[in-house]
């Protein structure tokens, strides 16, 4: 933790107010507990009003009459927006789409990111931001942009990206002949003579303009290589603010990351470079289940070296009048804040910011939901903002002293991400979608997962799982064939390893280079749709005893022939009935489970729970309800149980004995009841 303690506040924009209102903001802070602020990154028009004319002093008071009062200060530097002066002189710095429209100023993050005036002038920026405040004791930290590639910022097309890529592709494949070979451009003819002849694809992943054009069958080969060097890209302009920053600052270096939902930067790069992983996580404050938040806490403790902790930038704070309903914001049940901020700090969160302080009366973001009311008036809201405060305080001694030593861990992996979008095999699938669906399977059973990328980082855990991971390098194959022979646990779905890296489809059969691993093949495979679904049986021991579960594929759906694997599920129905769908084999010291069907939230649950039964895995000895969750921290070899009841309605459920309340040391029986929205931590 920085300086010991949990920081508590929210994103603040003092550029849009008067200094009579910064005083308001800052008593109603202090009234909040607030002991941190995250501000500047839409603020460079004010810093820099005119080329190299800054202005700070307005900064420099915010930042010290904020210090007064003991509210700490994280300085973004200003890079999503642009100022006008700046596109009137250089207007090649504006961002070009997928369809070749230049996007105009008047938005933000209108830039492009290989232009190389722009990285001049960011890189100055971000210099002058860390020379006045890197050593600033009110500053906790530094926050580069603003959620890089978010809105369709990702991918621009311009002469200049179009020049490096084809330069990017030169260095990676050295001649021409290796390029048409490995991307089989004979295929429709597409086959190169030079390097300057390829252009980006039409369609990249991009959510803004790719719908507008025509489907345009580029190769997957391109495509992805498309997406690694946009990424790329992105992180090189990210990194020359890191070295910016540092040459003025010891203090740590971050910028917000948008989890797993959003696919425009590969964060596992992205974030090695910097001191702390920051996300932006929205959770609901209303519907039942949070473990898709969970699962975003997951991916960002496991994202850099395993490091386990991280700081959340912009989180959901209700309020303002719900125009703007973008992210679905509603406002929350009673206990709801108090239960998300709970449920971020046990995951591993250091900080915790709302987007954001005051609503906004102005532009595209005008009365969007904010910790205080236009009216700036505290309502119910912020007696519970009142009551985190205080709680995160009373949390901070265990917190500090605790760790989440999971067991299990889903690989998360971008190159998987990204080929499943480029050429789908169902358009109801979204790989994270998955990836999630699969954490909340074994968050039902009380097993604590990371997310972790598909590397030897594998070796840290007990269990692993591999959602889908249609692609797959040779280099990953034998880590996870060790992994097994060594004694590892390993689950791997549907499609597994069906193209290489080059997101080509090697001759061989399926899961190439996987086969005697788990033991089968793949013999046939098949989208599945509302009409196709069979019925599908496991037979697996579950909580010791015998049993056949039963339920319907979803998805995709395979076929397996069986080598030396044992089948655990076969189909009940449709022409397939009798034929295997999944296998567990036993292979060296470990064993290897192939599941060749998407599955419900039950028959998830019920394999996953059996998996963890059948091989001894750490997890919660009592059993949750539906919309529950326990994170499970470790302090002195004791577990810690953070349980979450996430629904509208008290629930009762049993502990497998009497435990200890954390806090108030008293006892908790074995029949135990959570109240709405209630966090209890036992131990
Ligand atoms: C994103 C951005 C913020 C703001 C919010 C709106 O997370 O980073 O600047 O636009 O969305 O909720
Ligand atoms: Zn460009």
């Amino acid at each position: 933790m920085v300086n010991g303690m949990i920081y508590y506040g929210a994103d603040y924009y003092p550029e849009q107010e008067t200094e009579q209102d910064i005083g308001t903001d800052i008593s109603l802070m202090v009234d909040a507990g607030f002991n941190a602020v995250r501000m500047g990154e839409f603020a460079w028009i004010k810093f820099e009003p005119r080329e190299g004319e800054y202005d700070f002093a307005w900064f420099d008071s915010v930042i010290s009459r904020l210090g007064e009062k003991g509210i700490f200060s994280l300085v973004c530097t200003p890079t999503a927006c642009p100022p006008v002066w700046m596109i009137d002189k250089h207007p090649d710095i504006l961002y070009t789409d997928g369809r070749g429209v230049v996007r105009p100023f008047g938005g933000r993050r209108h830039y492009c990111y290989n232009n190389a005036a722009y990285r001049e002038y960011s890189e100055k920026i971000a210099e002058e931001t860390a020379r006045r405040y890197g050593n600033n004791k009110n500053v906790i930290g530094f926050h580069i942009d603003n959620e890089l590639a978010q809105e369709g910022t990702g991918r621009c097309q311009c002469a200049v990206c179009k020049n490096l890529f084809r330069g990017w592709l030169e260095k990676k494949y050295g001649s021409i002949d290796n390029l048409n070979k490995i991307y089989g451009t004979i295929f429709w003819g597409q086959t190169y003579s030079r390097f300057d002849q390829l252009n980006p694809p039409v369609k990249s992943i991009e959510p803004c303009g790719a719908e507008r054009i025509e489907t345009f069958f580029d190769n997957p080969a391109l495509r992805l290589d498309w997406e690694r060097f946009c990424s790329d890209s992105i992180i090189d302009f990210q990194n020359i603010q890191v070295g910016a920053l540092k040459r003025h600052t010891d203090k740590p270096v971050t910028t917000n990351t948008t989890g797993g939902w959003t696919n425009g930067v590969n964060y596992y790069k992205g974030c090695s470079t910097l001191d702390i992983v920051s996300v932006d996580e929205y959770p609901s404050l209303r519907t039942e289940d949070l473990s898709a938040t969970g699962f975003g806490y997951a991916f960002m403790r496991g994202i850099k070296d395993n490091i386990k902790k991280f700081w959340v930038v912009e989180s959901s704070s209700g309020g303002g009048l719900g125009v703007w309903a973008r992210q679905g914001v509603s406002q929350p049940y009673p206990g709801a804040l108090t239960q998300t901020a709970q449920h971020a700090f046990a995951s591993g969160a250091e900080l915790l910011t709302y987007f954001q302080f005051r609503t906004f009366r102005f532009g595209a973001e005008q009365l969007e939901a904010s910790v205080m009311d236009i009216d700036g008036i505290p309502r119910r809201r912020f007696k519970e903002f009142q009551k985190i405060s205080a709680e995160a305080k009373k949390w901070t001694d265990l917190l500090e002293s605790s760790s989440i030593n999971n067991e299990t861990a889903i690989c998360f992996d971008y190159d998987c991400l990204w080929a499943t979008a480029i050429k789908p095999f169902n358009a109801h699938y979204h790989y994270t979608s998955y990836c999630a669906k699969l954490y909340r399977a074994l968050a039902k059973n009380g097993i604590g997962t990371d997310v972790i990328p598909m590397d030897e980082t594998i070796n840290k855990y007990k269990f692993v799982i591999l959602p889908a991971p249609i692609i797959m390098d040779c280099r990953f194959k034998k880590i996870l064939g060790d992994y097994v022979k060594n004694g590892g646990v390993v689950l791997s779905t549907f499609l597994t390893a069906i193209k290489d890296e080059n997101n080509s489809a090697p001759r061989e059969r399926v899961p190439a280079g996987l086969t005697e691993l788990f033991g089968i093949t793949v013999a046939e495979g098949d989208p599945v749709f509302d009409k196709t679904r069979a019925q599908v049986e496991f037979s697996i021991l579950f909580s010791g005893k015998p049993s056949l579960l039963k339920g319907a594929n979803e998805l995709w759906t395979e076929s397996l022939e069986i080598n030396t694997a044992n089948v655990i599920g076969r189909y009940a129905d449709t022409f397939r009935a009798g034929e295997p769908f999944a296998s567990r084999n036993d292979y060296g010291k470990g064993t290897a489970y192939y599941v060749g069907a998407g599955l419900d939230d039950s028959l998830l649950a019920a394999l996953t729970g059996d998996i963890a039964a059948r091989h001894g895995l750490e997890a919660a000895p009592f059993a949750l309800k539906d919309g529950m969750e326990a994170v499970r921290r470790v302090k002195d070899g004791e577990n810690y149980y953070f349980v979450f009841n996430f629904n509208e309605k008290s629930v009762s459920f049993k502990l497998d004995r009497m435990y200890t309340d954390a806090f108030t040391g008293e006892a908790v029986s074995e029949d135990a009841t959570l109240a709405a929205k209630e966090c209890i931590v036992i131990t």
